[in-house]
């Protein structure tokens, strides 16, 4: 089995240096590959970090060459690398796509993501790898092989939502920060980082889709006993598109300036919705209580009850009243 997975690494590490190869040695990835990465403002540095490439747009490039090299049929379709034809040959999964590859824990190649250059609404943005024996995609982090070091050091891990939100916001010098990409946030991926640091703080879009998203990862966060905060981006941006609009040391103030405590945040957003209407009102504080519910550590929930008796001016009494029936209700 060890065999097994290990030629599906070796298979996985050699697309990379193909898809590398293809950008910056072939005239179709320099001027479509690379000079897109160019026009998102990637650095020639971050783009060697991160193993970025191109998969030509041609029905069978990289297949030729791995089978010409010697790699099985099997492992080039296990990794979803090939595809196979009801005839029974291989043809390229990713073709015409910027790659980004996407590697373990410990470094090695063992996915790939491949976005589109189109912009036809018919073709999907992102093509994935399917899941593989050695890709599980609810296990893994993108960037978090080279977020890690920096995630134990500043004690802190910044979660977004895309590839390029982390090349991205890596670039401007901020290297603890991954991706939950392919897959909303999983308890596992929440678990990858709890062995590096206890806090995490959410930087998803700007959308009604981020926000939900956001919501959603917090109360799992929660639920893990670690420490969550999150930074709200302005409708329409991204941390890629909002770093790069203001540059990297307005983007970090920005963090610090906007970043909320999980209560405040989750206040925030829903009374928006609520407007005036006190019955609404009451719900919002239901819903902010039923989060702190999720906290296992019974002393920092009652903590966090403190802080929501005196920012919603209700008596904290009531509010571990309900808290209490809350638990008595999960368990
Ligand atoms: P850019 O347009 O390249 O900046 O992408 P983005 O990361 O900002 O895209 P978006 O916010 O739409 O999506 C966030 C993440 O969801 C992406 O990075 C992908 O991991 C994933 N995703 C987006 N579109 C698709 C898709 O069509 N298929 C799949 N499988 N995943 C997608
Ligand atoms: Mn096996
Ligand atoms: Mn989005
Ligand atoms: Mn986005
Ligand atoms: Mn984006």
């Amino acid at each position: 089995a060890e065999n097994h997975r290990e030629s599906l690494m070796i298979v996985s590490s050699f697309a990379a240096q193909f898809f590398q190869r293809s950008m910056w040695d072939t005239d179709e990835g320099k001027s479509i590959g690379l000079s897109y990465f160019r026009e998102r403002a990637f650095t020639p540095e971050v783009m060697r970090k991160f193993e970025l490439g191109y998969s030509p747009d041609q029905w069978e490039a990289f297949t030729g060459e791995a089978i010409k090299s010697g790699y099985q049929e099997q492992y080039l379709e296990e990794t979803g690398l090939s595809v196979k034809r009801d005839n029974g040959t291989l043809y390229d999964r990713y073709r015409g796509r910027v790659m980004f590859p996407i590697h373990s824990f410990t470094g090695r190649v063992i996915a790939f993501g491949g976005r589109t250059l189109k912009s036809d609404k018919n073709v999907p943005k992102y093509v994935n790898s399917p899941e593989s024996e050695i890709y599980h995609k609810s296990n893994v982090l993108y960037g978090l092989y080279f977020a890690k070091r920096s995630i134990r050091e500043q004690d802190n891990c910044y979660l977004v939502e895309g590839y390029a939100d982390v090349l991205s916001v890596h670039q401007a010098g901020i290297e603890n920060v991954v991706a939950s990409s392919g897959t909303s946030l999983t308890v596992e991926q929440i678990r990858l980082i709890g062995r590096l640091t206890q806090n995490i703080t959410i930087l998803y879009d700007g959308d009604a889709a981020g926000i939900k998203a956001s919501l959603r990862g917090l109360d799992l966060i929660l639920e893990e006993g670690l420490n969550v905060k999150v930074v709200l981006f302005p409708d329409g941006d991204d941390p890629d598109s909002y770093v790069r609009k203001v540059g990297a040391s307005a983007f970090k103030q920005y963090i610090e300036h906007n970043k909320k405590d999980f209560i405040p945040y989750k206040t925030s957003i829903l009374l928006k919705d609520a407007g005036s209407d006190p019955l609404r009102r009451a719900e919002v504080i239901r819903e902010v209580v039923e989060s702190i519910a999720r906290i296992p550590d019974s002393i920092k929930a009652s903590v966090f009850i403190r802080e929501c008796s005196h920012q919603m001016q209700i008596e904290e009494r009531v509010l571990l009243t309900e808290l209490n029936k809350m638990r008595l209700a999960r368990s």
